[in-house]
């Protein structure tokens, strides 16, 4: 089986990509790989923090590879936390506290749009290509819900009626902005598999 490395060590980044991609190719986490490493995101761009994070691992194995950056752009406070959504209440990485922080900011707040935004950043053959998945949908007032991971309890996508974190990976991913992004990358890597192979 062709495997591909993904620059991240979040098992539910990898599984939601494994699901877009199927069986044709083996995602890897870096912990999988053996890869040991906290990448940087100084950036103030997606599209940057998710290059550094590819060419970062590529530099390291050589192997083909891809990473990912999201972040969740809220109207009502300009777009932030965006690219600042996994610190956006300080170093730590908590997922309960930046959800306190949120619904914090937005208390009285009647516009509740937000939309999660996914650039994938892919190196095949030394050469870089970027893909983006875009979900809109709004901010709850409360958490609901305690699948998934991140901001999934409070963010619900137009037309759901339900927060990410009451779905199962499969209704998710009928509106993942990841599985946007996936879906790009995958429809791209069999328009190049035709022409020349995958890391084995
Ligand atoms: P990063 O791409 O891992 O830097 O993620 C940025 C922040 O957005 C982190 O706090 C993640 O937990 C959160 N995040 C990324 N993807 C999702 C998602 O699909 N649902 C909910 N939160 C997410």
């Amino acid at each position: 089986m062709n495997r591909l490395l993904f620059a991240t060590n979040n098992q539910h980044k990898v599984d939601e990509i494994q699901n877009a991609i199927g069986r044709s190719i083996e995602v890897i986490s870096l912990r999988q790989a053996g890869i040991d490493i906290d990448i940087p995101e100084p950036h103030d761009t997606l599209e940057a923090n998710a290059s550094e994070k590819s060419a970062t691992i590529y530099r390291l194995t050589g192997m083909n590879c891809f990473s990912e950056d999201t972040g969740l752009e809220v109207a009502a406070l300009q777009g932030e936390p965006g690219v600042h959504s996994a610190r956006y209440a300080g170093e730590g990485r908590s997922f309960g506290k930046n959800i306190e922080k949120l619904l914090h900011n937005l208390e009285g707040c009647r516009d509740r749009r937000a939309r999660f935004r996914t650039v994938i950043s892919l190196i095949l053959e030394g050469k870089e290509y970027l893909f983006e998945g875009i979900c809109e949908g709004s901010i709850l007032d409360k958490p609901a819900g305690d699948k998934g991971f991140g901001y999934d309890p409070v963010f619900v996508p137009f037309g759901a009626g339900r927060s990410f974190a009451e779905m199962t990976l499969a209704e998710k991913a009928s509106y993942s902005h990841r599985r946007k992004a996936a879906d790009q990358l995958v429809a791209f890597l069999r328009s190049q598999s035709t022409h020349q192979p995958l890391q084995s």
